[in-house]
């Protein structure tokens, strides 16, 4: 039912520098893996096998992780080490990745609208940020996401509750718990500050979205930080009563913060471990 997920990936990712200086921050590996791949495999757990990627300057290595690398493949057949690649052959025979370049920094929901071209008006579409890496309790946070999908039929924003020092890092909802765990958003504010938060509430790095999120993108203006934010975009669905929020179930780490990044570290260790 959801065919396409879009995966801005155009940042600069300047909180690991000089780490991302030439390395995109999306091909940060936890353990042997790098984020992106994460994200495309919770993805294809949701079903999809239609990748979309917004890119940027300096961001080659995401296209070539997902192509075939004929010399390496060659080098190792046969050997030890040949099974190390079978998981990212994979993705690469089931899925197709497109790329589009993000000129100018000018916010997320200005990058979402640069994906424009790739994801099309015909049908709603997911978007991961890769950078909040997220495990699912039973199955994956965007496979959850589709199941609710097929109920609501209008975006969903997955949600969890952070602590209120934190909260003016994230987009925040108010809403009315319609089933556990279930919102009817009525009200998004992006970064705000505590005492102007109208909840704990916060959106974390996944989305369902309809395709008239694009015109909605094309008409909002520059807000928090001066950049177009796909929170006031949403905004607009919210007041027509058009967004759900989900508690989702599971666990997610921030990876774009190093002590995020050093938690999902340690987790995924640990589970490769038992
Ligand atoms: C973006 C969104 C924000 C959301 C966050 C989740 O912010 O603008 O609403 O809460 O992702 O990670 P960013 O972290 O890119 O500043």
């Amino acid at each position: 039912m959801i065919h396409k997920c879009l995966f801005p990936a155009a940042g600069y990712g300047t909180r690991f520098l000089p780490a991302t200086k030439v390395l995109p921050k999306e091909m940060l590996p936890i353990l042997d893996k790098p984020l992106i791949q994460y994200g495309v495999e919770e993805a294809m757990e949701a079903g999809i096998r239609t990748m979309a990627m917004v890119t940027g300057r300096g961001k080659r290595a995401l296209e070539d992780h997902f192509d075939v690398n004929y010399e390496l493949e060659h080098q190792i057949r046969g050997s030890s080490k040949e099974g190390l690649l079978t998981g990212i052959r994979r993705i690469i025979d089931e899925c197709t990745f497109s790329y589009t370049r993000q000129i100018e920094m000018k916010g997320l929901g200005h990058a979402i609208l640069t994906g424009e071209t790739l994801i099309g008006r015909e049908e709603a579409f997911a978007v991961l940020l890769a950078d909040d890496l997220c495990e699912g309790r039973d199955t994956g946070v965007l496979a959850q996401m589709v199941e609710l999908y097929k109920r609501f039929e209008c975006s969903i924003v997955a949600i969890e509750e952070v602590p209120m020092a934190d909260i003016h890092k994230y987009g925040v909802i108010a809403g009315e718990e319609i089933e556990p765990g279930i919102f009817r958003i009525n009200n998004m504010i992006e970064k705000p500050a505590a005492d102007q938060a109208p909840s704990n509430l916060a959106i974390i790095g996944r989305y369902i979205l309809t395709p008239d999120i694009f015109d909605i993108l094309r008409e909002t203006p520059p807000g928090t930080s001066g950049e177009i934010q796909i929170t006031d975009a949403l905004r607009v669905q919210a007041d027509q009563g058009r967004v759900i929020g989900y508690k989702f179930q599971g666990q997610r780490f921030d990876c774009g913060s190093p002590s995020g990044f050093v938690a999902a570290t340690n987790h995924f260790y640990h589970l490769s471990r038992r």
